[in-house]
């Protein structure tokens, strides 16, 4: 039952005494009154019961502390999709629809039965997110953890495509087997020590950190990979903003071809061909 008034200015001191931003504030009280952010921006008033201004409050609290509207809500939007994200996994983040791009540009709209692995699944945005485009492919899940895996799971039933999915728990390829059109991965590139921002600290650290300098992912993926892949087969790869020359120098069979750059003019996507 509704039993309170809270004014926008009433909401805005609230926010201010966490050092919330409106925008944050209205976003968060959006979610708990499930409506949008654009119909509450104009009101002056809402109407709330005493548990959802409780849980404005701890959500105020929590944003206070610098935790990511996406952990908060527990969702995170990644090309026109809304996927779950929890303490298990990296929330999608927008530089990484640049590999759905590229997927898309080459596979155009294809009828092809393509066989993907998502390796590094986290929340499954990269295969999930193909899975829309491409009703007759197959992906792959693989990741290392099995909370993650369960949320790939969650995702992949939301979103309608299950039937496409298959999931392995696996320490990159260890446990995979198969022979794959295209291999997708944007794995752990951070160096161990890194200063991380206030909002990738809550991000898990087994999908952030890859060795002292940040490479160690890498140096498993790219020397396996043409085992997994078909012949011309590609791989995807994410990669963090100083890595582009040391990634050329990991020794792979697989032909670099293509380095694409994020919205921010950054080196972040390298497309490589496995032999014919
Ligand atoms: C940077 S996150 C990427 C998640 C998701 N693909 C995305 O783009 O948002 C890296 C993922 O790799 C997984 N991972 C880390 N080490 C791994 C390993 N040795 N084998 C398999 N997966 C691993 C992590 O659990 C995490 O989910």
């Amino acid at each position: 039952m509704k039993t309170e008034i809270l004014s926008k200015a009433k909401l805005l001191t609230l926010a201010t005494q966490e050092a919330v931003s409106q925008k944050d504030a209205l976003l968060l009280l959006a979610f708990i009154l499930k409506t949008t952010y654009s119909r509450l921006f104009f009101k002056k008033e809402f109407l709330v019961s005493d548990l959802e201004l409780t849980c404005l409050k701890s959500f105020l609290s929590r944003r206070g502390k610098g935790e990511p509207i996406a952990k908060i809500l527990q969702r995170r939007e990644f090309y026109g999709a809304m996927f779950k994200t929890t303490r298990d996994t990296l929330d999608p983040r927008p530089e990484t629809e640049l590999i759905i791009d590229l997927f898309r540009e080459h596979y155009l709209a294809t009828q092809a039965e393509l066989q993907l692995l998502d390796l590094g699944a986290g929340t499954g945005c990269i295969g999930l997110s193909l899975l829309r485009y491409y009703p007759n492919a197959r992906c792959c899940f693989v990741d290392i953890s099995e909370k993650a895996l369960d949320v790939v799971k969650d995702n992949a039933e939301a979103l309608g495509v299950w039937e496409q999915c298959s999931f392995i728990k696996s320490d990159w390829f260890e446990d995979v087997s198969g022979s794959f059109d295209a291999i997708l991965s944007n794995p752990p590139y951070v160096a161990l020590g890194y200063n991380l921002d206030v909002e990738t600290a809550f991000d898990p650290p087994v999908a952030l950190f890859a060795g002292s300098d940040g490479m160690s992912a890498y140096a498993r993926i790219l020397p396996q990979a043409p085992s997994f892949l078909k012949p011309d087969g590609l791989l995807y790869l994410e990669i963090g903003f100083d890595q582009v020359q040391k990634i050329t120098q990991i020794r792979t069979s697989l032909q670099l071809l293509k380095i694409e750059k994020d919205l921010a003019g950054i080196p972040r996507t390298c497309v490589f061909q496995n032999a014919k």
